[in-house]
């Protein structure tokens, strides 16, 4: 029988796993969604029975799929980052998990920046604190809900928590580690003095592995109730970013080679081999899953805002539609200049309040323009990302990935707004693809992690988009900023 390697991504609609040969090739896949709770304005919560749950029906369908055909070496773990699934000493989840979009943290994360100045937060863990990370999570459960808070006896990450119930073991890894606000990046563990200065007990949080390394057995009940083999080991894996790029053959080995993403959200991922912080952290720093960090730069509304005015203000028009209609306006949308900040902005503004707007309307001005602006807006909220990064990256090229990225026409907008070529690969699975390739690193199947991507990257091909002059629109942009920040929620 071939030997595969599962790999989960425990996303925030729902939760993939396929299954991956040895050279990186998907021979099974199984979907579950779960729902996402609201339960106050800026909360975001998700209840971890609800995970479980659908790992039990994808792992037991994947099962059924691999048949007598395949043989299952491991299980990679890959998922949302950040979020926070608090135990009691039995291992009993206390609430629902807040999630990495939950915005409930703005007094917790002062709170950690009047203990531990935010230039030595920097320093010491890549980012200041943020609203979405899992430390301010736990500060604000102290102050919020005390009895919830006194019975906490351990807190895992949303993927963790998974392996957790799997195995029987808690433990976690650096990429995700990295982004909990409190792990110290150049010892990769956590960072006793933070945890102390904060009044945390330290033994909450779990004992940091490779990502590659073995975090547990498949238990027997696990085994029995999916059909997947009784002992199979489950490899820590990677945070959604890291996990992502692994499948993408992103390594600190090649920083020139980074990607971007138009997603709901749009990421900038820059590979790095040292792990050098922004100075005033306005991009995320957090380790990689391959040894190495890497930066993560995040406008939070990208195809998000697409999304939005078609639902909103063009129901029922397609987005082909849409596009042609923004094609036939002029580069620049007349004037019309569109800020992408409708839930906010992590990057590089990392501010919760901003909002957003069309700014410079006139009557000359149709549903085209409002459509092209739109597509120029995300693409210069990414140019400001890369420029807060560039001088401390070495990139020059970009995998343009997410359903955005299908369009011809904005990924012109956003190469001729980053001056960087672009390219494209076949690969669709997402964070899943490179947890299954840690599965193979855990299982032995390759030596290192560098090995693994070396032998699974997927085929590039270069983007030629047409060449956009987006210099004035990026000036005019950068007008519109002043002109709005400080019009906030
Ligand atoms: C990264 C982040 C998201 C989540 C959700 O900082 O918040 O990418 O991991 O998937």
């Amino acid at each position: 029988m071939k030997p595969v390697s599962v790999g989960i991504d425990l996303g925030t609609s729902g939760l993939k796993a396929i299954a991956v040969t040895a050279e990186g090739e998907r021979v099974a896949e199984a979907n579950a969604s779960y729902p996402l709770l609201t339960p106050k304005p800026g909360w975001t919560e998700q209840n971890p029975v609800d995970w479980v749950g659908a790992a039990r029906k994808t792992l037991s369908e994947l099962a059924e799929h691999l048949g007598g055909q395949y043989q299952p070496v491991a299980i990679g773990l890959s998922g949302q980052m950040h979020g926070a699934t608090f135990l009691d000493a039995k291992g009993e989840v206390i609430r629902p998990a807040p999630l990495w979009n939950d915005q409930r943290t703005g007094e917790a994360c002062a709170e950690i920046e009047r203990t531990v100045p935010r230039k030595e937060l920097i320093q010491r863990t890549g980012n200041p604190a943020v609203t979405g990370f899992q430390l301010p999570k736990l500060v604000w459960l102290r102050e919020a809900e005390p009895e919830n808070f006194a019975r906490v006896a351990h807190m895992l990450l949303p993927k963790d928590y998974l392996g957790y119930v799997l195995t029987g073991r808690m433990v976690t890894e650096p990429s995700d580690a990295s982004g909990v606000g409190a792990l110290n990046l150049a010892a990769k563990n956590w960072d006793r003095d933070i945890l102390s200065a904060l009044g945390l007990n330290q033994e909450i949080f779990p004992e940091v592995i490779p990502s590659y390394a073995v975090s547990g057995k498949l238990s027997a009940e696990w085994a029995k109730s999916t059909g997947l083999p009784e002992g199979l080991p489950v490899i820590a894996g990677a945070g959604d970013n890291a996990g992502a790029a692994v499948g993408l053959g992103l390594s600190k080995s090649r920083p020139d080679m980074g990607s971007m993403s138009l997603g709901t959200s749009g990421v900038l991922f820059a590979p790095l081999e040292t792990p050098t912080p922004e100075p005033e952290g306005r991009i995320h720093l957090f380790c990689h899953a391959d040894g190495g960090y890497h930066f993560l730069g995040v406008t939070l509304s990208a195809a998000g805002s697409l999304q939005w005015y078609r639902d909103k203000l063009a129901p029922g028009v397609p987005f082909d539609e849409l596009m042609r209609e923004a094609e036939a306006a002029p580069v620049g949308s007349d004037g019309l200049v569109f800020m992408p900040y409708l839930a906010g902005e992590r990057s590089p503004y990392l501010d919760p309040d901003l909002r957003g707007s069309w700014l410079g309307l006139s009557l000359a001005h149709g549903r085209g323009h409002l459509t092209r602006a739109l597509l120029e807006g995300v693409a210069l909220s990414l140019r400001d990302v890369l420029e807060t990064m560039r001088p401390l990256v070495k990139l020059e090229r970009l995998l343009a990935i997410g359903g955005g990225s299908r369009s011809d026409l904005w990924l012109s907008i956003v190469g001729s707004a980053l001056h960087l070529p672009l390219a494209r690969t076949e690969i669709e699975e997402g964070p899943a693809r490179g947890a299954a390739i840690l599965g193979l690193v855990g299982a032995g199947v390759y030596g290192s992690v560098a090995e693994a991507l070396e032998a699974t990257a997927p085929q590039q091909t270069a983007l030629q988009p047409e060449q956009l002059d987006m210099g004035p629109v990026y000036a005019r942009y950068k007008k519109g900023f002043a002109a709005v920040s400080g019009f906030k929620s």
